[in-house]
């Protein structure tokens, strides 16, 4: 399986699903390159969609006439033909899985075992999803009675939504969107991620034979050209986006009706761990490279900036070190390797300014042997100590595999750090303390919306929300979440008359309605 893995991808020229139609042809294309060879020299792996604006709003009128206002098919079917449509989805992609992860793997560097990880915990997530929505309806299917009136309160759709998801899981976090927006009766467009484009080719038939034509448009192209104009049209009715705060803040602020856009957003993070005097190094210091290094450093949910207590400043930076340099840097087919080349060309020299901006402030690189050496777009991961928080790498969310260590005496300073900062995603805490880290807690819960404690930090298991405060997020997304933030409650009511009773007795004995019935989901 690894030697396979790692000989090839097949060529693959990406294409395109509107109205229920897969196009090869009529747009413009561009190179997709892999990072991934022993040389450094980067491999072109397959060609891939770059539409223009024109061809993006066809995809945004699919989505807009299958959604019809509210009338289309899809809006109105029972939630059993939904999820009909998702099993057969789900039987297509687990069909695709080898092709998906050998995408995943060479476009963005993902270790083989990652990919595979990052597949399945998508299949689980649309596993938990339809579990979820039998729930939800089954408890939707009850009358509620009060004040002499009866009422029947479901989750209804809100109509065409965009999906936007990062390079760093362009499978698994489109998904946690796309799948809560299409079973709960939205129509979608997706807009696949800059990276990690090719793998959605071997998907595209299972979407075109799951769902209704335009119920589902699968497109690419570059979004400072193509989603503003889409935007400015009013079409979209729902902004999915996991990105940066800046890009966020332009995409709705061009809605024609800025309060008509639901967005669910996640967005920026710096999270901080916090070693107090008592932390358990070896524990802190095994977590804190899990949490920054993973993925090389490229998840929203990393370790980015560390507080140490100075008693035990010394010895910690010692183990992470140590740490750090035993991981094994390489190709993401070899076994066991950690850190691989990083998708975007550009990166490297970013970091390396990071990295040289904070030693030029006093900051040290403390595994000066490996740390910061760059291979191709292979980043060595590096170690920074006595960082000031006035160094770029203290302020600005790095996304990549650089550790910032930052030396303190009082927690005060490590709070007010964590007050002022533009994020507020989550933070890790490593120590023992009833009497410091219970009211360290009640401090920090009203700054973040994930403490962890004594592990790093991390979205899993997805049934737990993911949120953020400040510029990291808005919405709240997780299995149940996700459902709520892509329905909004509509009710039917009537007096608890005679009246009112024979009516709804009527439909329901009639099964006249979709909306208003008692039948549910086993
Ligand atoms: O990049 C943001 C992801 O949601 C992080 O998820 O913590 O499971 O890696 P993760």
């Amino acid at each position: 399986m690894i030697s396979d893995v790692s000989a090839s991808l097949p060529w693959i020229r990406g294409r395109i699903l509107i109205d229920g139609e897969i196009i090869s042809k009529g747009y413009a294309m561009r190179e997709v390159y892999s990072q991934c060879s022993e040389d450094g020299q980067q491999v072109l792996i397959g060609e891939t969609p770059n539409v223009d604006a024109n061809t993006f709003m066809l995809a945004v009128d699919s989505a807009s006439k299958a959604w019809n206002r509210g009338q289309g098919n899809w809006a109105l079917a029972r939630m059993e033909e939904r999820l009909n449509a998702l099993s057969v989805l789900r039987g297509k992609m687990c069909a695709a899985r080898e092709m998906v992860c050998r995408s995943l793997m060479w476009e963005i560097g993902k270790t083989w075992t990652d990919a595979q990880g990052e597949f399945d915990r998508t299949i689980q997530y649309i596993d938990d999803t339809v579990e979820e929505v039998k729930r939800l309806d089954r408890d939707s299917s009850r009358f509620q009675f009060v004040g002499g009136l009866m009422a029947q309160i479901r989750r209804a759709p809100l109509g065409v939504t965009l999906c936007m998801g990062p390079f760093n899981y362009p499978l698994n976090e489109v998904f946690t969107t796309l799948i809560p927006a299409l079973v709960m009766g939205n129509t979608a467009v997706v807009k696949i991620p800059r990276y990690g484009q090719l793998l959605w080719d071997y998907l595209l038939e299972g979407f075109q034979d799951a769902f209704p034509p335009g119920v589902v448009n699968i497109i690419n192209g570059a979004g400072r050209n193509t989603v503003g104009p889409a935007i400015r049209s009013g079409k979209i009715d729902v902004l999915a986006f996991i990105g940066s705060s800046s890009v966020a803040n332009k995409i709705k602020s061009s809605h024609p009706n800025p309060h008509r856009l639901r967005s669910i957003l996640g967005l920026d993070a710096k999270n901080p761990a916090i070693l107090l005097p008592d932390a358990n190094i070896d524990l802190a210091a095994a977590e804190c490279v899990r949490g920054a290094l993973s993925f090389n450093g490229q998840r929203c949910t990393a370790l980015k900036m560390i507080f140490v207590h100075r008693s035990i400043a010394k010895t910690f930076n010692e183990a992470l070190v140590r740490k750090v340099e035993s991981l094994k840097c390489g190709m993401p087919w070899e076994p066991n390797v950690q850190l691989t080349p990083l998708p975007d060309t550009a990166k490297p020299a970013y970091l390396t300014d990071l990295i040289k901006d904070a030693i030029s402030l006093g900051a040290v690189l403390a595994n000066p042997e490996h740390g910061g050496k760059v291979e191709g777009t292979l980043f060595h991961p590096a170690v920074l100590t006595d960082v000031p928080l006035t160094a770029k790498i203290a302020i600005e969310e790095q996304f990549g595999p650089v550790i910032p260590v930052h030396t303190y005496d009082d927690l005060s300073e490590v709070e007010q750090y964590i007050v002022e900062s533009q994020y507020g995603a989550q933070v890790s805490i490593f120590g023992h303390d009833p009497e410091v880290v219970g009211p360290l807690v009640d401090r920090l819960v009203n700054q973040v919306c994930r403490i962890n404690l004594n592990t790093q930090c991390q979205r899993g298991p997805d049934v737990f929300p993911f949120t953020g405060r400040k510029s990291s997020a808005e919405g709240t997304l997780s299995v149940h979440d996700a459902l709520r933030s892509f329905s909004i409650r509509s009710m039917v009511a009537t007096k608890q008359d005679s009246v009112g009773k024979t009516v709804v007795r009527g439909i329901l004995d009639k099964d006249s309605s979709r909306f208003l019935t008692t039948n549910f989901l086993l």
